[in-house]
């Protein structure tokens, strides 16, 4: 739409790169076929196209290329990720900073396995956060979930070492890294994660409709399956086949929301992770520094990060989510699918606005939307 400043990209980002819509346009008209599902010419141009995503996934997170497992968005990928671990009797650790696509999974399978959860405090210093983990580990705990980087609040996880604790002691460790891909680097080769979770349609910039799991080299032993169905391959036993990433991957792939993947990935190459993130920090950075000297606006951050929270006194977020939307700006109010980071935050149950930036905005836009939020300001007093 002209004219419109996009500030949900913590939702989804947009615009996505030109070679994104072409490559998934093209791949449509010339190269859908059922990837893995027949040796004619199409199947195999559609199997060579989600092998080559599946390569960048790989080479972007430092893993093989047969642990990454495709799935339709990141709740997907937790939700198998989280099912495929746990076993009755376990204890799991998650974060207080955790979007509902951790916590309901955990609640659910806790639920019906007559297994156990406890949450840590994630928004202390490292050694603290680890500290908080040793203190409500049990001998039972198997499994600790948690996000990167929150959905509303720039706080990043200290998850190299969060890793380290739960390998020496026997804890499988899950990430979501839904807001973090694309703008925070890491090479899980050099780490000891066992699985992470990624969306295409956030800061990799792909198309909506795909999402990822991408294991550890040592960490898909004894996975157990929670959807099962045709692979593509080893048709005659009940079972998914036991070898990455067949075992995991059941029904037929969004192929071209991975195809285009594989362009959004190349894009934040080009870009510079780093230069992505720092572009983002500084966009929020100025804008914070401007709502502090308008009265009657809270900011949440305790720092300048890819997504800014924040609310106007006396207006419901919901309510000035719709007035900025009245000035072609778009944002999230709310809860967020986060009730439990709200909690932590002390913005539950009313939740707050979050403006959440991306690669393509601007400081123009920046201007435009201080002075709408002086505007609304100014319009209630
Ligand atoms: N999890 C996404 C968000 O934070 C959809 O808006």
């Amino acid at each position: 739409m002209k004219n419109m400043i996009y500030f949900d990209n913590a939702a989804t980002t947009y615009p996505k790169p030109e070679s994104v819509y072409r490559a998934a346009d093209e791949y449509a008209r010339t190269r859908c076929g059922n990837p893995s599902r027949g040796s004619h010419a199409l199947s195999l141009a559609a199997a060579e196209a989600v092998y080559k995503t599946r390569e960048a996934l790989a080479e972007l997170y430092g893993a093989s290329p047969e642990n990454v497992v495709f799935t339709m968005n990141t709740t997907y990928a937790l939700n198998l990720a989280i099912k495929a671990v746990a076993k009755s009797g376990d204890h799991i650790l998650i974060s207080n900073l955790e979007h509902n696509s951790v916590l309901r999974p955990v609640h659910q399978i806790c639920a019906r396995l007559g297994a156990s959860y406890d949450i840590f405090d994630a928004t202390l210093g490292k050694d603290e956060i680890i500290a908080d983990i040793n203190k409500k580990r049990r001998k039972s705990t198997r499994l600790l979930v948690c996000t990167h980087q929150s959905n509303i609040t720039p706080i990043v996880l200290p998850i190299k070492s969060i890793a380290e604790y739960c390998r020496t002691n026997g804890i499988y460790s899950i990430v979501d890294c839904a807001q973090s891909s694309g703008t925070i680097e890491f090479d899980m080769s050099q780490t000891k994660i066992d699985a992470v979770c990624v969306p295409s349609h956030k800061g990799l910039y792909g198309l909506p409709g795909c999402g990822a799991i991408i294991f550890g080299q040592d960490s898909t032993e004894e996975l157990k399956t929670t959807i099962e169905g045709g692979s593509g391959s080893e048709s005659i036993p009940p079972e998914m086949p036991a070898y990455m990433p067949d075992r995991m991957e059941a029904g037929t792939l969004p192929s071209p929301a991975i195809v285009s993947l594989a362009r959004g990935i190349e894009f934040i190459q080009r870009q510079g992770i780093e230069s992505i993130r720092e572009r983002e920090r500084r966009l929020c950075e100025y804008i914070m520094a401007a709502l502090k000297d308008i009265d009657g606006v809270t900011v949440y951050n305790l720092e300048p990060g890819s997504t800014l929270l924040f609310n106007c006194d006396g207006i419901t977020p919901t309510d000035t989510a719709s007035m900025l939307d009245s000035y072609g700006i778009c944002v999230r109010a709310g809860l967020h699918c986060a009730p439990l980071a709200h909690r932590t935050l002390g913005t539950f149950p009313t939740g707050a606005v979050r403006a959440s930036f991306g690669a393509f905005n601007t400081k123009r836009e920046a201007d435009k939307f201080i002075d709408a939020v002086e505007r609304i300001i100014k319009s209630k007093k």
